[in-house]
């Protein structure tokens, strides 16, 4: 009942600030940032400067560095596009559809004994608003863009943020560090030297 009362995001801008206020305190209540950023509903001349796609592979693109305590970032996946299994650096992970549909599929931390198949927990399919959340203790993921034929756009806050993390490969489970890196910052495209490894999340 003590829950700090919550005003529904009327634009992206809103959400940010609204954002910022909840992560000045070292708690976080994981709940509480799930449904704010549920309330805010999309708009896309919102967030439309800082949504650009590569052919090849889904683009990170920062868009607020929340005084240190977040990172921000939208995710343009294109047809077909999906990330590897990976891990979320001991951090929270939030993730709102902006703009079509992203499938979530769940996996088992592998065993270090094991060096089969990785095991499969769960699967989903995210829709356009909704919110997913995740962190290590609850397992790793794959995210995919499975259309053919629409792109989808993704919100994602990551809290502490962090600059790598873990590609866990399917088959075998044998596990890779990857730096990640952004295509673009604040709306402008970042410098091609960095975009070299980008991988996950
Ligand atoms: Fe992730």
């Amino acid at each position: 009942m003590d829950q700090t009362e919550v005003v529904k995001p009327e634009t992206l801008d809103d959400l940010i600030k609204t954002l910022h206020k909840i992560f000045e305190s070292d708690c976080i209540n994981v709940e509480e940032v799930q449904d704010i950023m549920e309330s805010y509903e999309s708009k896309p001349q919102e967030w439309m400067k800082y949504a650009k796609f590569d052919q090849y592979r889904y683009t990170r693109n920062l868009v607020d560095e929340g005084n240190g305590k977040f990172n921000l970032m939208i995710l343009c996946w294109g047809e077909g596009h999906g990330s590897s299994i990976h891990d979320h650096t001991n951090s929270h992970c939030f993730m709102k559809l902006l703009q079509g549909q992203l499938k979530e599929t769940l996996f088992k931390w592998p065993d270090s004994k094991s060096h089969g198949e990785m095991i499969q927990r769960s699967q989903r399919i995210l829709q356009e608003n909704k919110v997913a959340y995740i962190n290590d203790s609850i397992g790793l993921h794959r995210v995919e863009n499975v259309s053919h034929t629409e792109c989808a756009v993704s919100l994602h806050l990551y809290s502490p943020p962090f600059q790598t993390c873990q590609t866990f490969d399917q088959r075998t489970g044998h596990k890779n560090a990857v730096k990640m890196t952004f295509w673009s910052k604040f709306g402008e495209r970042t410098s091609f030297e960095t975009t070299v490894s980008q991988e996950n999340n």
